[in-house]
This record gives structure tokens, C-alpha cells and sequence, in this order.
């Protein structure tokens, strides 16, 4: 069998029970893998390696070591919630890295997308490495990789790097309880977990974050107005129930001032854009409709409660043409 193909013995996984049965099995497999030695895991909040998370928990405890590193490009209340659920529920050894200074330093004064990414990216890889050496007697490196992941480098769409980008010097043996798994059955896992249903459901999130919607050179005046309004549009589609129906939504706000009025007063502020689409593969995507009424209250909201916002403005364009990020 390659290592690109699904086990013939593993059933799709449709039901709780089912999950269940997955469950009990890898608890078995990881400990017979894994002894008594360490786990490390960089734990992103993400569906896929909370999951791994958790049942490396189930199957080990102590012996996984979950990193958090907060990027300070998080949406609000993620790394929060992270502590919460994995830190004191679950009571995991969670290192939590609060590295914002550290990447927001790096990204001053840059504009170009690219750019950005690629700072971000190489930023997270040095902070987990610094972290991997405060930890001693590490053999195993924990990944939330999933089925399409391992598909998507089988076609060469995309590379799976599954060395965590660390050093040649600093590897460790994979540990991947997911890797055959599709999205949705890693979801029914997660649930069989008891990792709560937002956690589960969550809708995708780019690895960088928030720094591909704070566009152009990032400021921390604007990546909070961000992060606030964004936060609003989050709990008025919770609201309303557009939440569960919309496959992603998000607020990016440009590098642009315009002409406003508060209080009487000349009131310059960024637009905050939004963008609300549907999609399966995130190769294309169509537009969402969102009620007038929805989008009149969501409007009030954040010019009325975000700082530095005075315009609200809705992203009408499908991909193709428009990517789904603006970066
Ligand atoms: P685009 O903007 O290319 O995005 O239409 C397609 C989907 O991918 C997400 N996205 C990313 N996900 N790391 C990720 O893990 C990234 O750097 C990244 N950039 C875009 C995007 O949110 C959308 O769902």
C-alpha cells in the first residue's frame, strides 16, 4: 500500500459510534507508538490540530506538549480560548507563547502581501523551534495533517511539508492520527471528543491570519478596529443563523482613510469591507445574500462601536474573479 492510499480497513466515519470505534483504536495505536516518551504539537486553535490535540491527550496526558503560539494576528478571543479549552479543561501541557511584539516588529512598514506571508511564516517556524529546544527528551513531532493534505501533495497542487519546517538538526518521528481522515470525519472525532461544536465547525481561517485582512502595512490601530468589527460580524451571523449556513465570513480593512462626520465633527475612519462566501473546495465560491436588515444592523454596530471605522462596505464578487482573501 503507498503511503498516499487510504487503509482498506478504515471505514468512513459517519456516525457517532463510528467515531467512537476510531477513537479507542488510535488511543491504542499511539500508545503502542509513543511509549513513554514526549509528544510536541503546535497547537493553532484550528480544527485539525485540536483535534489531534485532544486525542493525543486522551491517549497520552502529559506526554504531549501542545505550543500556542499567539501570533497577535488571532481573531478575537482565539488564543483565549485555546487556553481555556486545552489548558484548564482538558488540563494539557499547553505552552502558551504570546509573540505578537515579535511579529508585529517584523511586519512594520511592510505592504507587500507576499512579503508579509512569507515574514509570518518564517516568524512562526523560529518561535516553535525556540520553544521545541526548551523542551528536553522530544521523539515524537504531533501534525494535524488530513486526507486532502496528503492528496493535494500525491497531485503536486500542493507541497505537504511534514517536518513542521523545523531544522535538519531538530526532527523528530511523525505522529499523524488524522492523515486519512476527511474533513467532516475529522469533525465527527472532534465531537466524539467533547471539543465544543464551535471549535469543530469553525470556519477556515488562513494561517497568517489576520494580517492578510489588516491590508497593506500593518498598524495595531487598524488590526484592532479589525479585529473588533470582525468580531461583530461573527456574532450577529451567530445571531441571525447565518453562522451555520455561511461557509466563511470575514471583515478585511484596507489602508485607506475617507471623510466622515461623528458627534458634528470631521471624523476620518478606514472602511470595513465585508465578505460572506460559499464554497466546497475554496477553489471557487459564490456570494452570500445577506438580509438588508442583517447587513443595516451590522453597519450601525461597527460604526457605532470600533474605533477608527466610519464607512461598512459588502464585497459583492464571486471567485473567480475576486480571490476569497483580499491578500
Ligand atoms: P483565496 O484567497 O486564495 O483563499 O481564494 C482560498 C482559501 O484559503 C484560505 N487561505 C489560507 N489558508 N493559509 C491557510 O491555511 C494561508 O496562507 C491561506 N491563504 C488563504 C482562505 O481563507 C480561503 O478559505
Amino acid at each position: 500500500m503507498s503511503e498516499f492510499e487510504r487503509p482498506e480497513t478504515l471505514k468512513p466515519i459517519e456516525t457517532p459510534a463510528q467515531a467512537n470505534a476510531f477513537i479507542e483504536e488510535k488511543i491504542n495505536e499511539i500508545r503502542a507508538q509513543v511509549g513513554d516518551k514526549k509528544v510536541l504539537l503546535a497547537l493553532s486553535g484550528g480544527v485539525d490540530s485540536s483535534v489531534v490535540a485532544a486525542l493525543l491527550i486522551k491517549a497520552v496526558g502529559k506526554q504531549l506538549i501542545c505550543v500556542h503560539v499567539n501570533h497577535g494576528l488571532m481573531r478575537k478571543g482565539e488564543s483565549e480560548q485555546v487556553i481555556e479549552i486545552f489548558g484548564k479543561e482538558l488540563d494539557a501541557n499547553l505552552v502558551y507563547v504570546d509573540a505578537t511584539d515579535g511579529f508585529l516588529g517584523k511586519l512594520e512598514g511592510v505592504a507587500d502581501p507576499e512579503e508579509k506571508r512569507h515574514i509570518i511564516g518564517a516568524e512562526f517556524i523560529r518561535v516553535f523551534e525556540e520553544e521545541a529546544r526548551k523542551q528536553e527528551g522530544i521523539e515524537f513531532l504531533a501534525q494535524g495533517t488530513i486526507y486532502p493534505d496528503i492528496l493535494e501533495s500525491k497531485s503536486g497542487v500542493k507541497s505537504h511539508h511534514n517536518d513542521g519546517g523545523l531544522p535538519p538538526d531538530l526532527q523528530f518521528t511523525l505522529c499523524e492520527p488524522v492523515k486519512f481522515l476527511y474533513k467532516n470525519e475529522v469533525r465527527m472525532v472532534g465531537e466524539a471528543l467533547g471539543l465544543p461544536h464551535a471549535m469543530v465547525y469553525r470556519q477556515p481561517f488562513p494561517g497568517p491570519g489576520l494580517g492578510v485582512r489588516c491590508l497593506g502595512a500593518i498598524t495595531r490601530d487598524r488590526l484592532h478596529a479589525l479585529r473588533e468589527a470582525d468580531a461583530i460580524l461573527r456574532e450577529e451571523f451567530d445571531n441571525c443563523g447565518l453562522a451555520g449556513k455561511v461557509w466563511q465570513y470575514f471583515i478585511s480593512v484596507p489602508d485607506l482613510k475617507s471623510v466622515g462626520v461623528r458627534d458634528g465633527k470631521r471624523y476620518e475612519g478606514w472602511p470595513a469591507i465585508i465578505r460572506a462566501v460559499n464554497s466546497v473546495d475554496a477553489m471557487t465560491a459564490t456570494i452570500e445574500e445577506i438580509p438588508y436588515a442583517v447587513l443595516h444592523h451590522i453597519t450601525y454596530r461597527i460604526t457605532h462601536e470600533v474605533e477608527g471605522i466610519n464607512r461598512v462596505a459588502l464585497d459583492l464578487t464571486p471567485k473567480p474573479i475576486g480571490t476569497i482573501e483580499w491578500e
